[in-house]
């Protein structure tokens, strides 16, 4: 960030939202005071049938566990205690479909659908503890099926719908899935789009799965496979309404979210019971500042990511939330999409990301003007660092000017909400992230761990064990150490990324420092891309790096050196398109490079590593740095020469 962001301006809150603020200053106080105590209290706003022994054991770090002997039911405190509390008819979600349907689902309805789906998880014989992968688009039955996974104490495992057949059979293999919950398909694009053949390849390729569970939704073909594949509406609509729900200890397993990290295995990141629910609930109240009885509440994110998991499904449901869930792209039938359903639903809370703000700017700010968004009252950021412009266009063209926006950061791994501002208390410095949250414990220190003061620039750490934070990687502890507790020691967590404390102590997050690319938001590895390409028979090598790009904050940039066999005719833009799709099908157009730059060499420095440092200064068209350790450093010059003028859009 340059120095000039600092002087664009400070918001103070706005003071009747401060006035009424469900979280206050000495919210800060009283956690400084007395961690622990601060958390049993938040702990305390669930539904516990037995309370916990011990708050935290931290006896064996970095292995974690919170509200020791506790017991409850996820499932139950996101639904029944509502509807037991007369709450039965309050809407939870307001579906919109892309093509324009819609359903609403009360808490009472809810409730009986996740029933009849856990006793239909039952009778296909679904334990607790067995993994269920779920492969769906964003539709009320994706909701349905995890929380009946969470009420019989089965473990899912969302696979956003936008990754390969590759991607899903790689999952389902690590987590050793039973069950796979998926849909025909779902609606994107003004089209159908299909899900089904993915799983029946994935499956193909795995040996764990007993059964497909597959919804209809769009009413599109699908291969069947007789004795495996079941409709949902056949085993679900029979089931009885009802379920008792049974209590599952605090560090029961509750789901595992694959990330992507730095080599080409993603990880399975591992969440548990109560600890996950008591944070994920405390921080939808408190940062969006959540009165059930009066807000719509709308996270404008897939399910398939953890910030659908936290604050599509468990926040806003364990607070007894109104939500808006949309199935579809911003841009169908047309641009002004969101607008309308804010305008149509009242949403007064939304929740989104950078890159979705930065393509709204691309397409002007007289769409929104066209809508009435006065419903608004507080808005949200998440997944990347938000650049003061993007901020300032999102404060007042969606926010007209009066709603703060609260800069969240947070990560698979950490849950939920751990660096951000609190709406009724900080005063609002566009493009920075702020302050930890009570409770959480952050810190900047330089390389060798040392805590860096003001206006200082370094790597941030989390230096306490907190609630809702991953307790491993799934099947792999030694790499939950490697990756996250070993460079400062297995008390501090490393997150991966850079951060600024500015001259006031406020934390400005930079982006990774190791190679995962943030790309609209989503994490991909840069190995991740480059396995995938040199799986292809015409590769022999390849160099990824992400580049910054104004829309999506990185695009990825890929150099490749084909194999011997390769004429010249052959390494033309078809050979590149080729590629691209390559990588598309591996792991999904997600990783679909925004370039992709056939080369003779790639720069490497004398003990062999490649200089991606390099090749970033060639895909930003920068001035190349130091190439003085480069093995021969005309290579760089002849990579320079291949650049082309423009990035070719997919
Ligand atoms: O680099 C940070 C960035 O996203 C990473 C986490 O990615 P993921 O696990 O996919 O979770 C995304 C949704 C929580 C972080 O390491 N990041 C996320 N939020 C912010 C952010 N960077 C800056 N500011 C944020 N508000």
């Amino acid at each position: 960030m340059s120095e000039s962001t600092q002087l664009e301006g400070r918001f103070p809150p706005p003071p009747e939202l401060a006035a009424e603020a469900n979280v206050k200053a000495d919210a800060y106080e009283e956690a400084a005071r007395d961690r622990l105590g601060f958390w049993e209290t938040q702990a305390r706003r669930l539904s516990w049938e037995k309370e916990w022994d011990r708050v935290l054991d931290w006896d064996k770090p970095p292995f974690a566990k919170w509200f020791v002997g506790g017991k409850l039911n996820v499932a139950y405190n996101c639904l029944d205690r509502h509807v037991e509390a007369g709450h039965g008819d309050r809407v939870a979600y307001h579906w919109e479909g892309e093509p324009g349907d819609t359903r609403t689902l009360t808490y009472g309805e809810l409730t009986q659908e996740v029933c009849r789906a856990a006793n239909a998880l039952l009778k296909l014989g679904v334990q607790a503890g067995d993994r269920v992968a779920i492969y769906m688009p964003m539709i009320p039955e994706t909701v349905i099926a995890m929380l009946a996974c969470a009420r019989i104490g089965a473990v899912h495992m969302v696979v956003f719908g936008g990754f390969s057949a590759d991607a899903l059979a790689s999952r389902i293999t690590d987590a050793g899935a039973v069950l796979v919950i998926t849909s025909d398909g779902g609606y994107r694009r003004g089209a159908p789009s299909a899900l089904k053949p993915a799983v029946d390849d994935a499956v193909s390729r795995t040996d764990s799965v007993r059964n497909v569970v597959v919804v209809k939704r769009t009413g599109q073909d699908v291969e069947w496979n007789e004795g495996r594949d079941l409709w949902w509406d056949d085993v679900v609509a029979r089931q009885s309404p009802e379920h008792t729900p049974e209590a599952f200890d605090a560090e029961h397993p509750l789901y595992i979210m694959y990330t992507s990290g730095t080599t080409a295995k993603p990880k399975g990141i591992l969440h548990t019971t109560g600890g996950y629910l008591t944070q994920v609930s405390w921080t939808h109240w408190a940062v969006f500042d959540l009165k059930p009885d009066r807000d719509v509440f709308w996270t404008a994110a897939d399910v398939g990511w953890v910030t659908g998991h936290s604050y599509i499904v468990y926040g806003p449901l364990s607070n007894r939330a109104t939500s808006v869930m949309y199935e579809g792209t911003p841009d169908t039938p047309h641009k002004g999409r969101w607008w309308d359903i804010i305008q149509r639903y009242k949403v007064s809370i939304l929740y989104t990301a950078p890159t979705t703000i930065r393509t709204f700017m691309k397409w002007g700010e007289d769409i929104p003007a066209e809508y009435d968004l006065s419903s608004l009252r507080l808005l949200g950021s998440v997944g990347e660092p938000i650049n003061p412009e993007a901020w300032l266009w999102y404060h007042k063209n969606i926010g007209g000017g009066r709603c703060p926006i609260m800069d969240t950061w947070w990560q698979t791994e950490t849950g939920a909400h751990m660096i951000t501002p609190l709406p009724g208390v900080t005063t609002l410095k566009p493009g920075s992230a702020q302050t930890p949250i009570p409770g959480v414990s952050a810190k900047v220190v330089d390389d060798e761990g040392n805590e860096l003061g003001d206006d200082s620039t370094g790597l941030l750490v989390l230096t306490e064990p907190w609630p809702s934070m991953l307790r491993t990687i799934w099947g792999d502890d030694d790499r939950y150490v490697d990756t996250y507790w070993s460079r400062f020691g297995k008390n501090v967590y490393f997150a991966g990324d850079g951060a600024k404390k500015d001259a006031d102590g406020d934390i400005w997050l930079l982006g990774r420092v190791d190679d995962v690319m943030n790309v609209s938001g989503h994490r991909i590895s840069t190995t991740e891309v480059e396995s995938a390409l040199v799986s292809h028979p015409t590769v022999a090598e390849a160099a990824v790096v992400g580049a910054s790009d104004p829309t999506t904050g990185q695009g990825i940039v890929a150099f490749v050196i084909l194999r011997g066999n390769v004429t010249e005719e052959q390494s033309g833009e078809e050979l590149v398109q080729t590629l691209r799709l390559h990588v598309r099908r591996e792991i999904g157009p997600i990783a679909s490079p925004r370039q992709i730059m056939v080369v003779q060499e790639l720069p490497k420095t004398r003990s062999g590593k490649i200089m991606r440092r390099l090749l970033r200064d060639v895909a930003e068209n920068r001035e190349l740095g130091d190439v003085t350790t480069l093995t021969d450093s005309s290579v760089m010059e002849l990579i320079s020469e291949k650049l082309p003028a423009a990035p070719s859009e997919d």
